[in-house]
């Protein structure tokens, strides 16, 4: 009997062990693609997809597995992973429920309509960009905490990898090396406390990153839940933080953030089920706007990046992000036709002066009319039992507000800046907005951010979603018709080169490696091109005959881990 006992005992350990493998923070590889079956997990940093898929091995289901990841990417990927911002999270649970957790941020209670204008009504850009003033309540640790609801394993669980990496610290990859570096100033000027980020040589690739104050701040959260960040000392040391630098977030504040859920934007596009995410994010929105525009037009014998397709498709962009200037804000507090602005009928004369091979003009184009109104990081996860979770969560711009609070290690968001600071001023991914999408105590500014399902006979067929501020909609919109309309693979469908149109300005943005041939021909149809550098990244999960194929944008340090 005791060997018996002794021998299941050995068992017991000999499982944990293994499914408690270690994760190395001083090695690892950008593994940009695996193909499994039983689950997967890509993010924007290959340490935080190891642990999401460790927690999957220890039972946990794709919740967990996204909650341990998006705490991982806190730690390790502090330009857009975080706690100190907020975001979206879309599921699709396994016995058919879908859900959407808002936990976008929140202005604060002494925000104002004008309070990046100067005495003469010029708007302050850098206010609402630079620093304290530019943050918003956070809604991240809260958005966690709404997830849970839906998740498996014990909390401790789930945070405990977040801590470990926090505390230990983990090497960091290139990319971060001259991300530190290239801030270097932007966080001496943004902070009178020291910051983790800040060393006086320069940073290099396999150097530690150990944080911890932020180890500190995790361990709270860890040890008393949501009010381990909303109140006690990680709140004291945020309210402080924002005295010393005219920032306007109080305790009461704080307290008073609320995660919401709310119901998924859910449509058809050709015979596929597509769930999203809904406002106060413009994701889901101009999602079904520009599918419904296309859907009737035979997009596949047009062929992928022709010229007749890139037009269709910038046209069908230009006049979503018309719309979304016009009547898109926070519903909770301000009217939105969101019925109307997806209406089949509406969006199909919305391309009634769409001119086959001629440049439209926004100038021309204008929001439809009726009567009544970068940096961010994404992960997806898919489980054994069908779970799967797409999350888009941000602090704004790269490094949010630059702004670390003191003693408690995490970066804030510069989130206010998403609002309209002044109607016809754009933010910083030049979106314009209007009253809709004004400042006002309490109020979740607009965002673009599309955490996405796309369902196949009721089960997940892709999990996909992209950092990029207005791009995420169009790289989302593109990645999806690469894959349904123009039977793409995977891997190509998130590497391929992207483009982008949001109405205005009016040109077209491409990648540098964007076909020259196409570009001439769009040229002479009258449209303007900007090339840059990378729009988005975008990762994917596909499920395809029995296989799950996960694929980590090359654009960055992404990557994609599975069993
Ligand atoms: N901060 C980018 C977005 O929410 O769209």
């Amino acid at each position: 009997m005791k060997s018996k006992l002794f021998f299941i005992a050995v068992l017991a350990c000999l499982i944990a062990s293994q499914s408690t493998a270690q994760i190395n923070p001083n090695k690892y590889r950008l593994q940009k693609k695996v193909v499994v079956t039983r689950g997967a997990v890509v993010s924007a940093h290959p340490l935080a997809s190891k642990v999401g898929v460790q927690i999957l091995k220890q039972g946990g289901n794709a919740v967990d597995a996204a909650i341990a990841t998006q705490l991982a990417l806190a730690v390790v990927y502090p330009g857009a992973g975080n706690i100190g911002g907020g975001g979206f999270l879309v599921g699709h649970l396994s016995k058919g429920k879908n859900i959407a957790i808002d936990f976008r941020e929140m202005a604060p209670s002494k925000a104002n309509r004008d309070m990046y204008l100067d005495s003469t009504g010029n708007a302050q850009m850098n206010l609402s960009q630079d620093g304290h003033l530019a943050a918003a309540v956070p809604g991240t640790v809260a958005g966690i905490f709404a997830s849970m609801k839906y998740a498996r394993l014990p909390f401790k669980k789930l945070i405990q990898p977040a801590i470990d990496l926090a505390e230990h610290g983990f090497a960091i990859s290139k990319s971060q090396a001259d991300d530190f570096n290239e801030f270097h100033n932007e966080f001496k000027a943004m902070n009178t406390s020291p910051v983790a980020f800040v060393k006086f040589v320069p940073w290099k690739e396999g150097d530690m990153l150990v944080q911890l104050n932020l180890a500190a701040t995790v361990k709270r959260i860890r040890d008393l839940g949501a009010k381990g960040f909303y109140e006690g000392e990680t709140a004291r040391l945020i309210v402080e933080e924002m005295q010393k630098g005219k920032g306007i977030i109080s305790y009461e504040d704080l307290k008073n953030y609320k995660a919401k859920e709310r119901t998924v934007t859910r449509f058809t596009y050709h015979g596929y089920e597509i769930i999203s995410m809904p406002l106060p994010s413009s994701g889901g929105i101009l999602l079904q706007q520009m599918l419904g525009m296309i859907a009737d037009k035979n997009i596949t014998a047009l062929k992928f990046q022709t010229p007749a397709s890139v037009q269709l498709m910038t046209e069908a962009e230009r006049r979503a992000f018309a719309d979304r200037a016009e009547f898109l804000g926070d519903a909770d507090f301000v009217k939105v036709p969101v019925k109307t602005l997806v209406n089949k009928k509406y969006l199909k004369e919305r391309m009634n002066d769409y001119v086959d091979g001629k440049a439209g003009s926004s100038r021309a184009t204008g929001a439809g009319s009726f009567k009544e109104s970068e940096e961010t990081t994404h992960l997806n996860v898919i489980d054994a039992a069908g779970n799967a979770v797409s999350v888009t969560t941000t602090l704004n711009g790269h490094f949010g507000s630059r702004t670390v609070v003191g003693g408690a290690g995490f970066l804030l968001n510069n989130e206010m800046d998403d609002f309209s600071v002044k109607p016809g001023v754009p933010n910083m991914y030049g979106a314009l907005g209007n009253e809709k999408n004004a400042i006002a105590p309490g109020k979740r500014m607009l965002s673009s951010m599309t955490p996405t399902i796309v369902l196949k006979n009721g089960k997940p067929y892709l999990v996909l979603g992209t950092p990029g501020g207005t791009t995420i909609p169009t790289s989302v919109f593109q990645t999806i018709v690469n894959i349904i309309d123009f039977n793409m693979s995977a891997e190509d469908a998130v590497n391929k080169p992207k483009f982008h149109h949001q109405w205005l300005p009016d040109v077209i943005d491409m990648e540098d490696d964007f076909d020259a041939t196409s570009i001439a021909a769009l040229k002479a149809m009258g449209y303007t091109i900007n090339k840059r550098g990378s729009i988005g990244r975008t990762e994917l999960i596909q499920i395809k005959k029995g296989k799950i194929i996960a694929v980590g944008d090359k654009r960055g340090d992404d990557a994609a881990e599975g069993y």
